[in-house]
């Protein structure tokens, strides 16, 4: 069995009326249980959901916005929360315990969070300590379980996004002599890159091989990659920008920096979901873009901005997948339910977990 069959087995799943319903039924329900609840109901959006989605959303933002706004969240008693498991677990972790946060289709993983589970990091983390001593701050992105957020939170480090990388890792070397970055080695890399880091005293750990791979002397290490990454933004190529370059010359191309070193390298400019949406939203009226990111996000930009050219740098780019299982049925099945007091998927952190996991994230918080 699968993982995505063995967790249709254990949450429970879209009642098969809901499947049937119409998109007007359904976004009268939403419209509805909205209204009846009014402000004791909160709806975050990661840019990256559906439109028929987001357009529900009290708030959208990236990942830093987001958990920014479920901290500052005092009114609302439930928070459905339109995105993936890690950042309802963040909103979870930085709610009142009288706040109860839900994820309409527990299928809403990150591939890329799942790429780092608390054994490996455990065991990375002694092995890591055998060769370097006391020297490592860890440092984990927030696209990572809560249990990951509690060992960093534990060890004296924090969390960071791909808006604020660049000033946590700063941040990171007034601590301690080098970091140990998770689960994503391209934001580390790039982010660390662009703070004048030499590429050679990067080193990888692999956590599947338990292994560390670097190219000078041990005590020459700065930066320790987690050997994770995102599926989505991988797919962006160096023969994607080759293409463009061919086919638009004047055209400028902008990605995530969860895209590989070469990628970004070879790009003209390079940042988070928001820097991107303001890089466009700032370009004069005819300006030419390629963008690599998400396809619900790119979809949304190029609708916004009728005035510009916009492509995917990958024409064949498809959705987050994790992100596209919270559609318009599993939103308004979450919210009937909610409304009728039978809620559905509470995302419920341990609360030894959160409260190590909380101190990792209020250590970015308050820097943010
Ligand atoms: P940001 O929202 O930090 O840009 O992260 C992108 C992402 O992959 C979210 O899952
Ligand atoms: Fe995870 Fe990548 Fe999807 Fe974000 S876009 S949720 S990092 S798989």
């Amino acid at each position: 069995m699968n993982l995505f069959e063995t967790m249709e087995q254990s949450t429970p799943t879209l009642p098969d009326r809901y499947k049937t319903m119409t998109a007007e039924e359904l976004e009268q329900r939403v419209k509805n249980v909205k209204d009846s609840m009014g402000t004791r109901l909160f709806l975050p959006g990661h840019h990256y959901q559906k439109d028929e989605v987001i357009q529900f959303a009290d708030a959208r933002g990236d990942s830093l916005k987001l958990a920014q706004l479920s901290a500052n969240q005092h009114e609302a008693e439930a928070i459905v929360f339109c995105g993936v498991h890690f950042m309802a677990e963040t909103a979870d972790i930085l709610t009142r315990e009288d706040q109860h946060v839900y994820l309409p289709d527990m299928r809403a993983g990150c591939s890329m969070a799942d790429m780092a589970n608390i054994t490996q990091t455990e065991k990375a983390w002694e092995k890591l300590m055998t060769k370097f001593d006391d020297t490592i701050l860890p440092l984990t992105y927030v696209n990572s379980t809560a249990a990951i957020k509690a060992f960093v939170g534990k060890h004296g480090g924090a969390t960071v996004t791909s808006s604020n990388a660049t000033g946590m890792i700063e941040w990171a070397f007034t601590q301690k002599e080098r970091i140990l970055f998770l689960p994503d080695q391209h934001l580390g890399r790039n982010t660390a890159y662009d703070l004048g880091i030499p590429l050679e005293q990067m080193a990888v750990w692999d956590p599947i091989l338990e292994e560390l791979i670097h190219k000078v002397p041990l005590e020459e290490v700065k930066v320790i990659l987690w050997k994770g990454h995102c599926s989505v933004h991988e797919n962006f190529t160096v023969s994607n920008i080759h293409q463009v370059r061919e086919d638009y010359p004047d055209m400028k191309i902008i990605v995530h920096p969860e895209c590989s070193r070469e990628v970004v390298e070879l790009s003209d400019q390079a940042g988070s979901t928001n820097y991107i949406i303001n890089a466009i939203k700032n370009a004069p009226a005819g300006s030419a873009w390629a963008i690599g990111t998400e396809m619900n996000l790119v979809n949304r930009i190029i609708q916004e901005h009728p005035e510009q050219h916009i492509i995917s740098l990958n024409p064949m780019m498809c959705p987050c997948l994790t992100m596209n299982r919270i559609d318009l049925p599993h939103l308004a099945w979450s919210l009937e339910s909610l409304a009728d007091g039978k809620p559905q998927n509470l995302i419920k952190v341990d609360t030894e977990i959160a409260i190590d996991a909380k101190m990792a994230l209020d250590r970015m918080l308050e820097r943010a």
